[in-house]
């Protein structure tokens, strides 16, 4: 499959996009990710894109672009297709991976909208632990890890991230109304665009989800 998920923050890309990645077998690419593993290493690019990030910015659409170009062309598992969580987030973005997938004879399937009232997100996002080397996410109320503060799989600690607090999510909603809601409209205009109800609980989600690609759990 090749595919976007979009979303305000807290919406649950990051929840089910795994979920789709076993279905198809592909790749899972998160920019957001991508940009917290540099800041993890402290390299020159995560000491820059930290301080945009906890104040709830956007990175400059050259570096996420430049990522998601890498990852396409050389990561092996996005050759069964790919999932997109977290890009395109500007209209600039979007053109460029048209482009991008233009040169490789390629066109997107799916622009798939998580939807849901802001007014959800504060709880979703407050109550986040993450493992930080996987990208598996919980919540301390709607999915508990079953120790508490430790990863289910390797049993390491779980970190809250530095931008899930009350002020950089209102910041983040800002951003995505402004400069991500537009490339909702973009992919409106081009046709692939769904959008599923994403304040139902997590496997209703992915049940409508999979309306979308016509295929059963
Ligand atoms: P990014 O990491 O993409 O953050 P985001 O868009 O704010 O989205 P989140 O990861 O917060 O939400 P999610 O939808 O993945 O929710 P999740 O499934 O975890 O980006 C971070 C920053 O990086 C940006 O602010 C920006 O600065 C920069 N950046 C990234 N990409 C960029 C780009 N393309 N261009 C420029 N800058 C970029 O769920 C949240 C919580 O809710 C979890 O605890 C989960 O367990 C729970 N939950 C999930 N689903 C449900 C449900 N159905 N019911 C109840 N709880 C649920
Ligand atoms: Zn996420």
């Amino acid at each position: 499959v090749r595919m976007i998920l979009m979303g305000p923050p807290g919406a649950g890309k990051g929840t089910q996009a795994p979920r789709i990645k076993d279905k198809f077998n592909c790749c899972h690419l998160a920019t957001g990710d991508m940009l917290r593993s540099q800041v993890a290493k402290k390299t020159p690019l995560g000491k820059e894109a930290k301080k945009i990030m906890d104040q709830g910015g956007l990175v400059s659409d050259e570096i996420v672009i430049g990522m998601i170009k890498e990852e396409l062309e050389n990561n092996k598992e996005c050759r069964g297709g790919f999932i997109l969580d977290g890009f395109p987030r500007t209209v600039v973005q979007a053109e460029r991976l048209d482009g991008m997938l233009k040169e490789r004879d390629q066109k997107l399937q799916h622009a798939v909208e998580l939807q849901i009232d802001d007014s959800l997100l504060v709880a979703r996002i407050t109550g986040r632990l993450v493992h930080p080397a996987s990208g598996r996410t919980y919540h301390s109320t709607f999915n508990p890890p079953k120790d508490r503060m430790k990863d289910d799989v390797t049993g390491e600690p779980l970190i809250q991230r530095s931008d899930d607090n009350p002020d950089a999510l209102r910041k983040r909603l800002v951003t995505y109304h402004k400069q991500t809601a537009p490339v909702v409209g973009y992919y409106k205009n081009s046709g692939i665009w769904k959008g599923v109800d994403a304040s139902q609980e997590p496997g209703q989600v992915w049940k409508d989800l999979l309306k979308v690609f016509d295929k059963k759990a």
